[in-house]
């Protein structure tokens, strides 16, 4: 993944557990670079490998680590010089969830080697559901963190419940989503 992804993290674990702990995880995953860059691609490995790192020095789930670093990075890319194309993509969690796919390309734009996921909406009720394809393995918590981050975006309380699941053995992972303005 784009060195901007390890960046995201770097920023988390620092914000949150300090510089120390982020060079005792960077060496535990077997990283020597000092720093990422932010246009660079990096195998996804020391991607996988940081947060396993950071899992085990932490004696966290790593599930739960993945889903803070969801939410983490709605706010760190609002920040940053894509941030505009995420509000411009879409008002509410609704919106922004069913035009993932377009922003990541326009995304796709600036970073030529990028290989999003993709993600399909359809409306059940007063709730959607969202399929979430891609080659990576083991994200679905990722991507929990990712929409609770993104309800949070819009000033919204957003429940998210996965409902299908490939590591169970179903075809795509699946959750359903309600929003409404928080009160
Ligand atoms: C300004 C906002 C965003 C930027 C700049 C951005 C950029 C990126 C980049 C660089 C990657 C790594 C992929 C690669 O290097 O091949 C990625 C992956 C990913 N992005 Fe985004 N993204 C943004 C917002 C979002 C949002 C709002 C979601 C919400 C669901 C999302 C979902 C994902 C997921 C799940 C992955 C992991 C890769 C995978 O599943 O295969 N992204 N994105």
């Amino acid at each position: 993944m784009y060195g901007m992804v390890n960046q995201a993290l770097e920023a988390l674990v620092t914000e949150r557990f300090g510089a120390e702990t982020w060079m005792s995880v960077r060496q535990k995953a077997g990283i020597s670079d000092p720093a990422f860059i932010t246009m660079k691609q990096y195998p996804d490995e020391v991607t996988y490998s940081l947060a396993v790192a950071l899992s085990e020095h932490l004696q966290e789930p790593l599930a739960d680590l993945l889903r803070a670093f969801g939410v983490y990075w709605v706010a760190y890319a609002r920040r940053g010089p894509w941030g505009r194309i995420m509000l411009a993509s879409g008002s509410s969690t609704y919106e922004l969830l069913a035009s993932l796919d377009a922003m990541h390309a326009r995304i796709a734009i600036s970073f030529p080697e990028l290989r999003p996921p993709s993600f399909k909406v359809r409306p059940e009720g007063h709730s959607i559901v969202v399929d979430y394809h891609s080659h990576r393995p083991g994200l679905a918590p990722f991507v929990i963190g990712l929409i609770e981050g993104i309800g949070t975006l819009f000033g919204e309380s957003v429940t998210v419940e996965q409902v299908a699941s490939k590591d169970a053995g179903a075809t795509v992972d699946s959750f359903r989503v309600s929003a409404c303005k928080a009160s």
